[in-house]
């Protein structure tokens, strides 16, 4: 067997053994197998595919790659939830503590941006001092005192995914259905979780394009989820546009507390009391009507934002310093009219842009960089109104920017 054999195989469109993808796989980790071969074998899992048996051995291997998550000394219902990615996705940073807020643990593991979509890593590593990096004991133990807190993936947790994932991000290989089911299942299986929450993204600004791949990401996920006797949920929700206000990192932040605060409502705000109110209905096993009054509440009375204040600093975060560049442009609306469109995809490539994500693997993320909207899709606005804000890097150029590329009117 060798590694060009795979690849061959995998572009004429033949399924793999569990063998081959062993050797490849496997290989890659241990170094054996450089870069370039496994972008090409990724490349070509891209265009033809995976079917269940393939997607289901990769997400063993991945899983047997390192160490699982023992969360059984943790005496109540355990929770994950995970999005496919998308523009402004910032749902982690509200939904968290509102779950544990209620009762129910939220053990997050999660990742960096991933192709033009941001990841909640960078976005919490924008907070001066927030260390992602826990060890297990650690994670544990915040676990038992706020019910909530998020980790990087550890070397030793799923380090397969770690390393396929850093080169899919910078390979043009992100946008497929099985590198995205056994990518996300094993990070969620070896999280130790007893049920977990997916939130689909469907639409140009995710990495799911269409209703139909979100419909068979979904099945083969759940399929995967009974394989590990693990209840997993989905949603299917839209990615067209921004989710909220914010896209970069701190400025997520902002948002996400201007939300848990009551200040700032908009879909996403929706959303994240849909997503919650799924939480709180597995692990309790309540109706979704009686979960979701219970998170109102939690957003009504301000335990919801003391509980990710005291989940910031327990991680070691100082949220005063969380402060957005001041080298800044103001995009200004080219005519009165409702807006009708706001594309994400073009929102992230800018984000992207302006330094708020990677387009190589040691790109380093400028966290004060970013963007903010002014006006959301249906709000109407007068010519020279500002539509969005953006934050480049200090002293860099920031680049000329046409509204009419990003948003429609009528
Ligand atoms: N999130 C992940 O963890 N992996 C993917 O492949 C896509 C989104």
């Amino acid at each position: 067997m060798n590694i060009i054999e795979i690849i061959t195989k995998k572009k004429n469109g033949y399924a793999l053994t569990d063998e081959e993808i062993d050797y490849a796989f496997q290989n890659y980790l241990n170094e054996k197998i450089p870069d370039y071969q496994m972008s090409s074998l990724l490349m070509a899992i891209c265009i033809n595919g995976m079917n269940y048996d393939e997607t289901t051995h990769l997400t063993d291997l991945f899983l047997r790659s390192g160490d699982t998550l023992d969360l059984s000394s943790i005496d109540a219902p355990k929770v994950d939830k995970h999005s496919t990615g998308g523009i402004g996705d910032k749902t982690t940073m509200i939904i968290g503590p509102i779950v544990a807020s209620l009762g129910v643990v939220v053990p997050k593991m999660s990742g960096r941006g991933l192709g033009i979509t941001g990841g909640t890593i960078d976005k919490l590593e924008s907070i001066p001092g927030f260390r992602t990096n826990l060890k297990e004991d650690e994670f544990l133990s915040l676990l038992k005192k706020n019910g909530f807190a998020v980790t990087s993936q550890t070397s030793n947790l799923v380090p397969m995914d770690r390393k396929i994932y850093a080169l899919r991000d910078v390979t043009g290989t992100t946008e497929s259905l099985p590198l995205i089911a056994s990518s996300i299942l094993s990070k969620k299986i070896a999280g130790g979780a007893d049920k977990i929450l997916i939130d689909i993204k469907v639409g140009e600004g995710a990495l799911v394009k269409t209703m139909s791949e979100a419909i068979k990401l979904s099945d083969i996920m759940k399929k995967i989820g009974e394989k590990y006797k693990k209840e997993v949920r989905t949603l299917l929700t839209p990615m067209d546009t921004p989710l909220g206000y914010a896209i970069g990192n701190r400025v997520e932040v902002l948002e996400a507390m201007a939300v848990l605060k009551g200040e700032s409502k908009s879909p996403l705000t929706d959303l994240c009391v849909q997503l919650a109110s799924h939480m709180v209905s597995m692990g309790k096993n309540l109706s979704y009507d009686v979960a979701r009054d219970e998170v109102l509440a939690a957003l009504e009375d301000g335990s919801a934002y003391q509980k990710f204040v005291d989940f910031v600093h327990d991680q070691g975060g100082d949220l005063d310093q969380v402060v957005l560049n001041s080298n800044k442009v103001d995009i200004l609306a080219p005519c009165d009219g409702e807006i009708d469109s706001i594309s994400a995809l073009k929102m992230g490539e800018l984000a992207i842009s302006l330094g708020a994500g990677r387009l190589q693997k040691e790109d380093e993320i400028d966290p004060g960089t970013g963007i903010m909207l002014h006006h959301l899709v249906g709000e109407k606005v007068q010519k020279g109104d500002v539509l969005f804000t953006m934050y480049g890097k200090e002293e860099a150029l920031l680049p000329f920017v046409d509204p009419n590329e990003y948003y429609t009117f009528k």
